[in-house]
């Protein structure tokens, strides 16, 4: 038997004895996705975090991910295998440095994408995801001035299709998704002239200008099932190519490459989790997820005023 289906079969055999369910995100290895009672975008798997019946979750995701099911669950126990898998993204907006750009706009609702630390959305008025931020400020009357953090990029591409030039954007990014280049996708369109481009909007715009579909990892996987074309050119983190080829067997996925030239643009820190470190996590239930009661309530309802808009 191999050393992968023995990690698994011991894998199993823990979320039966302790009553775990595992949730992992699309960008995570193929094997952690393997192991994982659901797979899904930030989105889903926040609700799904909040809703499920289960004693314990194991996140398999970055950081905030895990955060973000302790302050909607608060009496299930969270564990996540790494707890220094964080993200870019959420370490580009400090909260301290966030409070005094929001005390400079005192008039502005806080938008705030779900890829923060809990103490941002603790600041947050509504947090968004890539799936609903358009719903999100949709949601919020065309006059109000609206700050947006922290990620600049999917800010402009929200204020460019809304055409809201009242929206306050952090400087923030994810270094995954600036690597990829208009050249390089531009370059393998040209080798690949039928197929659609899909993007994260997390790139910078320039990139989510050459999309046929620009969306979160939940959308994107939606589009190329419901599309007639075979061959995507796929803008995002590598990692949703395992859902996808299993999904859709039948069409083809390129993965686009980083502006260094590498033939796609891994998230490290989604790649720190293994097999080896989710059994040691189960055996060990540590890290654990734990968060001050204060923080968490407030961040709570920014998450819940997401989960209601959809
Ligand atoms: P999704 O909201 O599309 O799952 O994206 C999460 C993420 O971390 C993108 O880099
Ligand atoms: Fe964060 Fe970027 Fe990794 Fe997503 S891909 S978890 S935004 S660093």
């Amino acid at each position: 038997m191999s050393n992968k289906v023995e990690l698994i079969r011991r894998i199993e055999e823990l979320k039966r004895e302790k009553g775990v369910v595992i949730l992992a995100h699309y960008y995570t290895r193929p094997e952690v996705q393997q192991v994982a009672d659901f797979l899904g975008d930030s989105l889903a798997l926040s609700v799904k975090a909040r809703d499920i019946e289960a004693k314990t979750i194991l996140f398999a995701g970055v950081h905030f991910m895990g955060e973000t099911a302790k302050v909607l669950s608060p009496e299930k126990q969270v564990l996540i295998p790494v707890a220094e898998a964080t993200c870019s993204l959420a370490e580009s907006c400090p909260v301290e440095e966030f409070a005094a750009f929001k005390a400079q706009h005192p008039e502005a609702l806080v938008v705030s994408y779900v890829n923060t630390t809990v103490g941002i959305k603790a600041l947050t008025d509504i947090c968004c995801t890539s799936s609903n931020a358009l719903q999100v400020v949709e949601s919020v009357p065309v006059e109000q001035p609206i700050i947006f953090g922290p990620d600049k990029n999917l800010g402009s591409y929200i204020r460019k299709i809304t055409g809201r030039e009242n929206m306050i954007l952090w400087n923030g990014a994810c270094h995954v998704h600036e690597k990829f280049s208009k050249e390089g996708v531009v370059a393998l369109k040209a080798q690949h002239p039928e197929a659609k481009v899909v993007v994260h909007p997390e790139c910078r715009g320039e990139v989510a200008d050459l999309a046929d579909y620009c969306g979160s990892t939940a959308g994107i996987l939606s589009y190329c099932g419901a599309s007639d074309c075979d061959t995507f050119i796929v803008v995002t983190e590598p990692g949703i190519l395992a859902e996808m080829e299993r999904m859709y067997p039948q069409k083809k996925f390129i993965p686009a490459p980083s502006i260094e030239g590498k033939s796609c643009n891994e998230c490290e820190y989604m790649k720190m989790i293994t097999l080896e470190n989710i059994i040691s996590c189960l055996e060990n239930e540590s890290p654990e997820i734990e968060l001050d009661e204060e923080i968490r309530k407030k961040a709570s309802k920014s998450i819940e005023a997401m989960v209601k808009i959809g």
